[in-house]
């Protein structure tokens, strides 16, 4: 299994997923600013690695200020913060873990610099190491809604190279495999970006899980004309009322799910939950250039001022969504998250 991002010798280290399949190349981040780089351009993705790598981000961005005073240290805390959490505004996990960072911080706040800094550095580490558990026990946890036989549709990737383990939605369906269940999948390409076809195609041949590739708009085909026993998706943010924004493309699926009477999964660790927002309404979408639309992989397939857009997620109502499973419960509608 390809870890998105590691420490070798004190150097922090992405493969750059934007090359993935054709292409392993590992990158080293030197700065916070190389790492909100590799974030925006999608270099390491999927929630819960953003948490990661952000928490790792700060720790770097703060490392020429060990020598400075505690109040020098403390804004720069705070602005390479803000910098981080602005590269991707959806998922949570990029400011739930900069919080979290913080909040170590400040409970040293008496303390030497340096030994604040190595605090911070001890955090980040754990923060990946808690994700590798986490994906441990939801893939344990999710088999209570996966079949002895199953034929699985899911979006997007959620697997190992989404989290600092196996992946959320993915992970459960591995373990499935593992388990000795009989597990087919079917892989939406989701595009624009195609990390259902680079990444999860991949990641299912590696931990050899039959799958079979499909071009999104095929997913109504599918579940009309073969028997699919449940969608499995991932989630960058989930509402106080279990609205769900994930990956575009995922409200679509939900809504054909519905149609067709295939129960609908959700998977996240309950980090992911913001109770702080009441409905997915308030949920801030991102938007990327309308380039990659116009283009894959550098190569155009429309006309070169072809109007385009590039909402890189949307929102699930909760209504649509069977069940949500946590690394503690699977919840189930009505949500309340409050
Ligand atoms: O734009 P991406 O590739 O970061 O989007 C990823 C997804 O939408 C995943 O489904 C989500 O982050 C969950 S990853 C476990």
């Amino acid at each position: 299994m390809i870890k998105p991002l590691f420490w070798d010798n004190n150097q922090l280290y992405i493969v750059d997923q934007t090359l993935l399949p054709i292409e392993y190349k590992r990158i080293e981040i030197k700065s916070h600013l190389d790492m909100a780089n590799a974030i925006k351009r999608l270099a390491i993705r999927g929630a819960p690695a953003l948490g990661i790598a952000a928490a790792a981000g700060l720790v770097l961005g703060l490392k020429p200020f060990i020598d400075s005073g505690s109040r020098l240290f403390f804004e720069k805390l705070d602005e390479i913060s803000t910098l981080l959490n602005s590269t991707r505004p959806t998922a949570i996990n990029l400011s739930w873990a900069l919080k979290r960072m913080k909040s170590v911080a400040e409970s040293m706040n008496h303390k030497p610099v340096p030994d604040i800094w190595n605090k911070i550095y001890q955090e980040a580490l754990t923060i990946h190491q808690e994700d590798i558990e986490m994906c441990q026990v939801i893939g344990r946890h999710g088999q209570s809604i996966i079949p002895e036989k199953a034929n699985i549709l899911t979006h997007c990737n959620t697997g190992g190279l989404a989290t600092g383990g196996l992946g959320t939605a993915l992970g459960v369906i591995i373990t499935a495999h593992q388990l000795g269940k009989d597990i087919h999948v079917y892989v939406d390409e989701t595009r624009p970006l195609l990390q259902g076809a680079r990444l999860t195609a991949w990641e299912l041949s590696e931990e050899k899980v039959p799958y079979t590739l499909i071009c999104d708009n095929m997913a109504a085909y599918i579940m009309a004309t073969r028997k699919i026993d449940a969608v499995i998706v991932g989630a960058d943010r989930i509402a106080a009322n279990g609205d769900a924004a994930n990956k575009i493309g995922t409200y679509g699926l939900a809504i054909l799910a519905d149609y067709h009477e295939v129960p609908f999964y959700v998977v996240a660790p309950s980090s992911t939950i913001d109770p702080s927002v009441s409905s997915g309404k308030e949920i801030v979408i991102e938007e990327r250039s309308g380039l990659e639309v116009r283009e894959i992989f550098g190569v155009k397939i429309a006309p070169e001022d072809c109007p385009a857009i590039s909402p890189a997620f949307d929102v699930t109502p909760n209504g649509l969504i069977t069940g949500i499973i946590t690394e503690k419960v699977v919840f189930r509608t009505p949500y309340n998250f409050l």
